[in-house]
């Protein structure tokens, strides 16, 4: 293959897995302030199912290349980056294009992978990282001392999230999943109050409530939409704050109730990440740098990976997050 061109995972048409192949495509071009990477590991999201069945709205002028996040290698400069050199090992979010052996990068948007990380791990952490500081902390506002909900507790992103809520003090973590063995997992990381959806229903059994002296909690962290609205009203306490994530479960509520948000005085917030500008996007990476990495390094926190699929069996990959399977983050490793 000629210098000028790279392999990439390529979308034959909208649709299933099958869709998915590895092609050829021109190599980017770094600006004078991007770098480019040669990619080693790639972080696979929910998200990049939506884009390959043609469902997920693309910010504008982004690569049309599969994937946001990466780690790998600096193979060259743009003429004004500074901090860093070739050869550094390097990771972070894109807003497109990490399905490749190689991509660009603003150096606003880069991180030096620390000295004992693999670059699986570090390729794990952007997305769900970002995802969970912003709606915890940030929009949320999470308190020391404050009850959380966390729905989908296994997913990539609760995985973090849990752990952010335990960092920052939370007295009650409650969290729901599909199975057991994810419950478990979710404890261990964390999780105080564990509800498998399948067979107890967060709201009827009215655990939350019992656990919480009939007062609700402040903080919910939902994925699911449609199915868990009214229960979500039932669970939040007064002026208390829900952060909508995705919609799983569809986004047409019926016979939704909205009075608890004015006589509880609700807070009802959407976050987005692969919308949001560079410059709102680096200080998550600066709040990931200075809170989550640190805590990595000395082992404090757990990024947790399910599996890691050559990049050749990216179709089974996708699948396998299809499925519900994961618990924790898939990811795809380009070469060794
Ligand atoms: N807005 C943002 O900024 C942002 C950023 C990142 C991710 N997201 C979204 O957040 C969600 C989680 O992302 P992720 O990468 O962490 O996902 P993930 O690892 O694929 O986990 C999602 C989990 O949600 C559960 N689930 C799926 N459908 C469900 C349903 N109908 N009812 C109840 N539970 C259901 C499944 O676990 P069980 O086995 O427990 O059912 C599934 O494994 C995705 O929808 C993603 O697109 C949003």
């Amino acid at each position: 293959m000629s210098t000028t061109q790279m392999r990439a995972v390529l979308v034959s048409q909208p649709g299933d897995s099958s869709q998915l192949q590895l092609g050829e495509v021109p190599r980017p071009a770094p600006s004078p302030t991007e770098i480019l990477v040669k990619i080693k590991a790639i972080g696979v999201n929910r998200m990049d199912i939506e884009q390959r069945e043609g469902r997920y709205p693309v910010p504008a002028g982004v690569s049309s290349i599969l994937g946001v996040e990466m780690a790998g290698v600096i193979e060259a400069l743009g003429s004004k980056v500074t901090g860093f050199k070739i050869s550094d090992r390097v990771f972070g979010l894109l807003y497109g294009g990490a399905y490749a052996e190689y991509c660009v990068i603003d150096q606003m948007a880069t991180m030096l992978i620390p000295p004992a990380m693999s670059f699986e791990t570090a390729a794990a952490i952007p997305e769900n990282c970002y995802t969970a500081w912003q709606s915890i902390e940030s929009v949320a506002n999470l308190q020391r001392g404050h009850d959380i909900l966390i729905h989908a507790g296994a997913s990539g992103v609760s995985t973090v999230g849990i752990q952010i809520a335990k960092f920052i003090g939370a007295k009650r973590i409650f969290t729901t999943a599909g199975s057991d063995k994810k419950l478990e997992h979710c404890r261990k990381l964390g999780a105080t109050h564990t509800i498998n959806y399948r067979t107890e229903d967060f709201a009827e059994v009215n655990e939350i409530h019992r656990e919480t002296e009939g007062r609700g909690v402040d903080v919910i962290i939902d994925y699911i939409g449609a199915d868990y609205w009214n229960r979500n009203m039932a669970s939040l306490t007064v002026d208390g704050h829900m952060v909508m994530l995705a919609f799983l479960s569809g986004a047409q509520v019926s016979e939704a109730n909205i009075a608890p948000i004015l006589f509880k005085r609700l807070n009802i917030h959407g976050s987005t990440l692969r919308s949001r500008t560079l410059a709102y996007q680096r200080q998550l990476k600066q709040a990931t740098e200075s809170n989550i990495l640190p805590r990595v390094t000395n082992q404090q926190f757990v990024i947790c990976i399910d599996r890691v699929f050559p990049w050749e069996e990216v179709a089974q990959a996708h699948e396998y997050m299809e499925a519900n399977h994961n618990l924790g983050k898939i990811i795809l490793k380009v070469e060794d």
